[in-house]
């Protein structure tokens, strides 16, 4: 059984998330979300919260469980029993970052592959960043995340 994992920070999860796990469902038996619980940039969500708006995305996808991870992804990835690692690349800018971490991590887990999927082209652009600063001016984000985040967003960010 083929089971990845696909390890974020999701801070939330947006339509270019989504998108690569719809990918990933097609090639693979399992796909663990796995939301990084101590990543190093300043969080809106709590770590609670990004894994219920993750849970809701994909409540009709069997194939697809949602956790979350502190430490190495690589160590996850091995407690998990999981062959690979799921990572989106959007941007020819996204590349190095992906190449970097893709070849540490294969170094720290030489058995574990990363693959790089790649969102539509409309996803290019997108990010979470950008997504949390169109809600705090309370932009209209319902293109970029499910009708849940949204909601989430607007109370978050007291949307009249
Ligand atoms: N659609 C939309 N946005 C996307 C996207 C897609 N398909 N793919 C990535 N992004 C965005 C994310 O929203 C995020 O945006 P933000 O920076 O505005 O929040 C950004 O691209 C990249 O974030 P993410 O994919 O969540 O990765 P990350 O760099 O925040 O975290 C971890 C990656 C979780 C693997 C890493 O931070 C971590 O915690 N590692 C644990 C330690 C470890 O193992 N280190 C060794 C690795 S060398």
């Amino acid at each position: 059984m083929a089971k990845v994992i696909y390890p974020g920070t999701f801070d939330p999860v947006t339509n270019g998330h989504i998108d690569i796990v719809y990918r990933a469902v097609e090639l693979f038996d399992e796909v663990i979300v796995t939301v990084a619980r101590n990543p190093t940039k300043t969080i809106l969500f709590s770590v609670d919260e990004r894994v219920d708006m993750l849970r809701e995305s994909f409540k009709d996808l069997k194939k697809v469980v949602v956790d979350s991870f502190e430490g190495l992804v690589v160590d996850h990835a091995r407690n998990l029993n999981a062959i690979g690692i799921i990572r989106g690349l959007r941007a020819i800018s996204d590349f190095e970052y992906e190449f970097q971490m893709a070849l540490m991590n294969r170094k720290l887990a030489g058995e574990i592959t990363t693959i790089l999927l790649m969102p539509h082209a409309k996803y290019t652009y997108l990010n979470s960043t950008i997504v949390r600063n169109l809600a705090q001016f309370h932009g209209d984000i319902s293109e970029f995340v499910p009708p849940h985040v949204f909601e989430r967003l607007k109370k978050k960010f007291d949307y009249k």
